[in-house]
């Protein structure tokens, strides 16, 4: 016999609601509680024997937590002898540890990666990851699934529109981007400050006055980069800024500043949850439920 049972963590239970009704399926009877002294514990009370098992979770703030009880899942899960168990990771966090940027830093990313693996996953389904570095880190498949057609369809793009890379790395997302919306492409130069986190955008290879301007990045953590662009942006005349991003971190003051800065309209999806406080109005929240639904469908197809 074999059967499909989906199961959530703490970090994004609304999602993986989403995920199940669209699939027509409950999620899986799991208890996740903590010890007094904070330790998570973690306990499967389906039938896992020979099925093949999604678990949902983000691993957004906070980071440590949400990643060690998405690995007692996979535990659990591996003890009870699941055929086959894929992370759905909408949100890899740690990923922006992606290399040494300092000498005798840890490449944090790296390591999550073997976590993962060790903690008796087979696969992984995530979404825009931070960068092409990611992937092989991993030795058990990955799935990267893109939000690009989701997010230009929300932000009703229109052929008069530029796309603008914020940065050096999102050059290649930013490219593929313009191409597909058959969009012109104008390129940022960014430097942040490795101690402050303080971003400066020094310079421009294109016009954009009196434009409206598509900025396509992964992620918005503290919101200098989205500012400090569009604040360089509408100096440089643009009119109208639309801000898209598939993984709302929103960390510390983000959502102030964003509320307060130049940008026009902010749209993001569900893939981390965003609380009914940082919901302001210039944000539109896209969901990516259909996006995974209809990728862990495709991977069922195929058991
Ligand atoms: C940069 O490499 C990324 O693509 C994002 O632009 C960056 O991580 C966003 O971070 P923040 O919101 O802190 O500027």
């Amino acid at each position: 016999m074999n059967n499909f049972l989906l199961f959530s963590g703490t970090s994004n239970r609304p999602l993986a609601q989403k995920i199940a009704q669209i699939l027509k399926l409950n999620l899986g009877n799991i208890e996740i509680t903590r010890f007094i002294d904070n330790e998570c514990r973690v306990c499967v009370n389906d039938e896992i024997a020979g099925n093949t098992v999604f678990v949902i979770q983000s691993l957004s703030q906070i980071a440590d937590q949400n990643l060690v009880e998405l690995c007692l899942i996979g535990q659990a899960l591996y003890s009870l002898k699941a055929k086959l168990v894929t992370a759905v990771i909408p949100w890899l966090g740690y990923s922006k540890q992606d290399k040494e940027f300092r000498r005798g830093e840890a490449v944090s990313a790296q390591l999550v990666a073997k976590f993962i693996e060790v903690a008796g996953f087979n696969q992984v389904l995530t979404i825009q990851l931070h960068s092409e570095k990611l992937v092989p880190y991993f030795k058990i498949p990955v799935t990267e699934l893109s939000t690009s057609a989701l997010l230009a369809h929300a932000a009703n793009l229109n052929t008069e529109m530029v796309v603008v890379s914020p940065d050096q790395g999102g050059k290649s997302r930013s490219e593929k981007f313009a191409q597909e919306a058959n969009l012109t492409l104008v390129y940022l130069k960014k430097e942040r400050n490795l101690t402050t986190g303080e971003v400066k955008i020094t310079g421009i290879t294109g016009d954009v006055a009196g434009k409206e301007i598509v900025i396509f990045d992964d992620i918005i953590n503290t919101g200098e980069t989205a500012i400090r662009a569009s604040e360089f942006l509408k100096n440089h005349g643009a009119k109208k800024i639309y801000f898209l991003a598939t993984h709302a971190v929103l960390a510390g003051l983000a959502i102030q500043n964003l509320k307060q800065s130049v940008i026009d309209q902010l749209v993001v999806t569900d893939t981390i949850f965003i609380p009914s406080d940082k919901q302001i109005s210039k944000l539109k929240v896209v969901s990516v439920a259909p996006l995974l639904a209809a990728e862990i469908r495709n991977m069922i197809k195929q058991y």
